[in-house]
């Protein structure tokens, strides 16, 4: 149960740093022996043609022992959720407008070598993935996504997600992964999204850290 649970979530958080929410900090916890420096920013799609963002996800992590890539929990990620996490990965790539990072949205992985379980939940990091936003980059500004109704983004029924089960589906469901307000621009409404836990502000739309404002207000 425990690691289904923890399959489950990473699936859906490896991109927005969710994990932290779920199990304490993800952070370079001294149950790893020794930890990867921090990888590249993954992000949704770079200008330049040859950018390593236009890359799959799992393709953007490092390879070799340096790197997250061929770490066993990546590798295990992809093997029973990779057509499902790159789905979602495109989707969100196919809404997105903004072409640098933003929306809090952009993290970047450490991974863990020779770990233990052992010890207090709070203390260790039982996944061996450590993340943390990208600081290198102002992603402040809420993402402009294609407008849809209500500005729910996510989940979205047309995704197929294979290998998820009607139990990790129900988490899916209910997770606010993405918290997207529109705004009308003179070409049209779009939708303008942050990450968890982050909210877009729907005056500024920069991503803040406080208790989302009802919707319907702005809807
Ligand atoms: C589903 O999981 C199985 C077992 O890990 C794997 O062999 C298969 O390729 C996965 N299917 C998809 C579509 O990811």
């Amino acid at each position: 149960m425990r690691l289904f649970l923890v399959f489950t979530l990473a699936l859906l958080e490896l991109t927005d740093g969710q994990l932290s929410a779920m199990f304490g900090n993800p952070i370079q916890a001294p149950n790893c022996e020794t930890w990867s420096a921090w990888g590249p920013c993954v992000w949704l799609k770079g200008k330049e043609a040859n950018s390593r963002w236009n890359r799959p996800y799992f393709d953007q992590l490092l390879p070799g022992r340096q790197g997250c890539r061929n770490h066993v929990f990546f590798r295990l990620l992809k093997d029973r959720w990779g057509v499902a996490f790159e789905n979602f990965y495109n989707y969100l790539r196919e809404m997105t407008m903004s072409e640098e990072q933003c929306g809090q949205c952009s993290y970047q992985q450490s991974c863990g070598r020779s770990c233990h379980r052992r010890g207090d939940v709070g203390m260790i990091n039982p996944l061996f993935v450590a993340e943390r936003r990208c600081m290198d980059a102002d992603q402040r500004s809420a993402c402009m996504s294609r407008y849809m109704p209500d500005c729910r983004l996510w989940p979205n029924k047309n995704i197929q997600l294979p290998n998820v089960t009607s139990s990790m589906q129900e988490i899916i469901d209910h997770l606010d992964y993405l918290t997207c307000v529109p705004e009308q621009r003179p070409d049209g409404p779009v939708c303008r999204c942050c990450c968890h836990p982050y909210t877009p502000d729907p005056v500024t739309f920069e991503c803040e850290l406080k208790p989302f404002i009802d919707q319907t207000v702005f809807g």
